[in-house]
């Protein structure tokens, strides 16, 4: 009877397959099946997979491309220091929560686990997890305040993290003020015939619907509503793969609040012209952004008349959101496009066997949270110092970028400028690491030392 009910439902969509192994199935996996048959939205599904050759003609639109408006780093001292002040403020006040994206599969690192349980620091061996835990303590401390963490995970990640922030104290955060949710998924479909693949008889082939799954998410987990009775209104957003970011950076949110801006985006210049990072551009006067492999040559290599790339600005994915805003965006289920990628995906064919495909043969429906920048009615762009802000950990060892001993390199070579500034030596081939709750930024590591020093063995500060 169900498999009727099934059958004849899925039928206008062309998607009966899905049920056709039912009669081989135990109850536990039919019901498993029923579930993921329930959760599928099959118009919609079939209007994306029709959708998938109706590209937007980007080259179009980059021709209209010009650079954000931003607020470079050359800024100035005053209003630096008026950004830096209202951030706090608001941090003090708490007015701020932390979002951290840790889901996704990552399958360029190659690593078993989570990614969040990556250990990365230089010297400590501390996981990206406890670095990040470690940062936002580190501003709780330095700001005498409460500062909620929301983790967003997926199917892939989900488990093993709850296991590891319960098996290791939460990472020393008090239990109240964490919050992991769970993104959606979306079903892989066959890229030639558009029909939902069976990942096993009784499974559908899913992946994460992307970071910009985290809208539908934080509502469907009520994290709109906790933030809202918490007196939060402002959401710190990072992505677990990039150590360097200092949690809840007040300058950032300092200008995001200065600016009344609904989504504020930290970018870095970019070396060259066709660096893999998301382009940071102004169309028709809405913020949005273009991928590096979307962007034409033409626009890329665009230059001002002192030789300086047009398009510089690149996206790291370090954004300070307003909740207002996100409240709104989240409403409307479609709000946020679907992108769409070409993979490979194994799947189980008509006769029951398991496919291994050499070629990518698979659609993959991802959504991306900067695409609420051009939603918002004031989007604003800051500029950080990559050298500061970004180095994220993406490859594993021996690939040519984001690797994690750029990460570790990076780091050490960070904390040596902080003690640089305090004026302590360091060789070049000193490692370097100092744990947040020792000295949250370069501020704290100067009033640290009241005379110049010189240290030659590797060190971590904690
Ligand atoms: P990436 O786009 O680098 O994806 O994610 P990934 O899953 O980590 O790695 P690959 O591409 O499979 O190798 C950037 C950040 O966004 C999060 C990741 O956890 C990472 O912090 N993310 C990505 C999600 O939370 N959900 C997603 O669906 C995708």
């Amino acid at each position: 009877m169900d498999k009727q009910h099934y059958s004849s439902m899925l039928k206008p969509y062309k998607q009966q397959h899905l049920v056709q192994f039912w009669d081989e199935l135990s109850d536990e996996d039919r019901s498993a099946l029923r579930a993921q048959i329930d959760s599928i939205d099959f118009q919609r599904l079939s209007e994306l997979a029709s959708k998938k050759s109706q590209q937007i003609d980007i080259v179009e639109l980059a021709k209209r491309a010009v650079p954000p408006k931003a607020i470079r780093l050359n800024c100035g001292e005053e209003q630096t220091k008026a950004a830096r002040a209202s951030g706090e403020k608001a941090i003090r006040d708490g007015r701020v929560g932390m979002v951290l994206v840790a889901g996704g599969q990552g399958t360029r690192l190659g690593f078993d686990l989570p990614k969040g349980m990556f250990p990365i620091g230089p010297l400590s061996q501390r996981t990206l997890f406890q670095m990040h835990v470690d940062s936002l303590r580190g501003a709780m401390k330095k700001f005498q305040c409460e500062i909620p963490l929301f983790i967003m995970t997926s199917p892939a990640t989900d488990q093993d993290t709850r296991d590891y922030f319960a098996q290791n104290n939460n990472l020393g955060l008090p239990a109240h003020l964490i919050y992991i949710f769970q993104q959606g998924v979306m079903p892989a479909v066959d890229a030639m015939s558009g029909k939902v693949l069976l990942e096993s008889k009784s499974q559908i082939a899913v992946s994460p619907d992307g970071h910009g799954g985290i809208v539908e998410a934080m509502k469907k987990n009520g994290i709109l509503t906790a933030c809202q009775a918490k007196g939060i209104e402002h959401l710190f957003y990072a992505q677990v793969d990039n150590p360097l970011v200092t949690a809840c950076d007040p300058l950032l949110i300092g200008h995001h609040l200065i600016s009344e801006s609904q989504m504020t985006t930290q970018v870095v210049k970019k070396r060259f012209a066709k660096e893999k990072v998301g382009n940071v551009v102004a169309i028709d006067g809405k913020t949005q952004i273009i991928e590096y492999s979307d962007l034409p040559d033409e626009a890329a290599e665009r230059r001002n008349s002192d030789g300086s790339l047009a398009l510089w600005a690149g996206n790291i994915a370090v954004h300070v959101i307003s909740c207002a805003f996100l409240q709104n965006c989240s409403e409307d289920s479609n709000s946020l496009p679907f992108h769409i990628a070409h993979k490979t995906v194994p799947y189980v064919n008509e006769s029951g066997d398991r496919v291994k495909p050499t070629q990518p043969n698979a659609f993959k429906f991802e959504k991306f949270v900067f695409d609420l920048l051009p939603k918002a009615s004031v989007a604003l762009v800051v500029e950080g110092d990559a050298a500061e802000v970004f180095a994220p950990v993406k490859n594993s060892d021996g690939a040519a970028t984001d690797t994690p001993a750029f990460c570790r390199t990076s780091l050490s070579q960070r904390f040596k400028r902080w003690l640089a500034a305090a004026n302590v030596e360091t060789d070049e081939s000193t490692i370097v690491e100092i744990h947040p709750l020792w000295a949250f930024d370069v501020e704290d590591v100067k009033s640290k030392f009241s005379s110049p020093l010189k240290i030659n063995v590797d060190t971590y500060f904690a």
